[in-house]
């Protein structure tokens, strides 16, 4: 929020438009015929998250306009006046959208990146211990976290030319959906690969983060925040640490733990009662 200069004050606001937008883009299942993409979420809901993503562009839009007119010491700003080689500026309704994506993707996913990693680690007593026993581990253990339990799932692209991907043929022009576990487990690259291995020497080969030309602006901030945020959660709440963590909801949204009662006594953020257990979690 420092980077884009939005005031602090609005941090709900922000959850729940970061939340709208990843409800409507997580990718939804094919028809029993492959023909027609269904989703789990109700007309309502589906109506309530867009008015979310409105109210986010009337906000976002007010500002963009403001920063028009006064630019100060931020990114938005910056955007708004940058010129390519040929003058070229960026439109102020992409600034807009922007400024919306870095709110989503600087919101939920380090927050689900952290919630995961304590997870993980609650599940693996052998793993806690080893990082008890030597803090240094923690970057290793957060590329480890990337790899076994990444926030971000799915990528999309849409191929250029015509393809073969292991004797599959994918004609140019076609979306493409790829899931990143897949490579993250790959027992090529990471023998053992479902273990959770904070010692692991390559962890950090993932592609939790993306990799090449799209590769994820905000990794040197999620390297620096997820150590922190594990290290404060694991210290703020050893109930973390210990099996209790079995027992409590994750929420698909955001992952976060949701044991009421330890979150009312560790001041955990919590959500609606509504929230469905993840399956498998770790
Ligand atoms: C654990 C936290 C995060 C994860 C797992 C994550 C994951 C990713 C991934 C996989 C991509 C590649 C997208 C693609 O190739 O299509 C990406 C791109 C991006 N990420 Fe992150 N990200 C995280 C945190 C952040 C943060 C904190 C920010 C900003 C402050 C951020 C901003 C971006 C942006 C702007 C892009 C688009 C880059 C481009 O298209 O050139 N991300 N992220």
């Amino acid at each position: 929020m420092k980077m884009l200069n939005l005031p602090t004050g609005h941090a709900a606001q922000y959850r729940r438009w970061a939340e709208a937008l990843f409800a409507l883009l997580t990718p939804k299942p094919l028809d029993a015929d492959d023909q027609v993409v269904t989703t789990t979420l109700s007309t309502q809901e589906i109506r309530s998250r867009w008015n979310d993503l409105a109210e986010a562009n009337a906000f976002l839009r007010n500002i963009v306009e403001e920063r028009q007119a006064n630019p100060t010491n931020d990114l938005i700003s910056a955007m708004l006046q940058a010129r390519d080689n040929d003058g070229h500026r960026i439109e102020p309704g992409a600034v807009v959208r922007h400024a919306l994506s870095l709110i989503a993707a600087g919101f939920d996913t380090t927050a689900t990146l952290i919630a995961h990693v304590v997870l993980l680690l609650s599940r693996n007593p052998d793993q806690l211990a080893a990082l008890e026993a030597d803090f240094s581990l923690t970057g290793n253990a957060i590329e480890e976290g990337l790899r076994r339990r990444g926030s971000t799932t799915t990528l999309f692209r849409i191929t250029t030319e015509d393809v073969v991907v292991r004797d599959q043929p994918i004609a140019r022009g076609s979306m493409i959906c790829l899931l990143l576990p897949g490579a993250n487990l790959d027992a090529e690259v990471f023998p053992d690969p479902d273990k959770f291995d904070i010692r692991r020497a390559n962890a950090n080969r993932h592609l939790g983060l993306g990799r090449g030309r799209h590769a994820c602006v905000g990794q040197p901030l999620v390297r620096i925040e997820a150590p922190i945020g594990c290290a404060s959660s694991m210290s703020a709440c050893p109930a973390c640490a210990s099996t209790s963590v079995n027992r409590w909801n994750m929420c698909r949204a955001s992952a976060y733990p949701t044991s009421r009662a330890s979150a009312r006594k560790w001041e955990l953020p919590v959500q609606a009662a509504s929230a469905r257990p993840l399956d498998n979690a770790g």
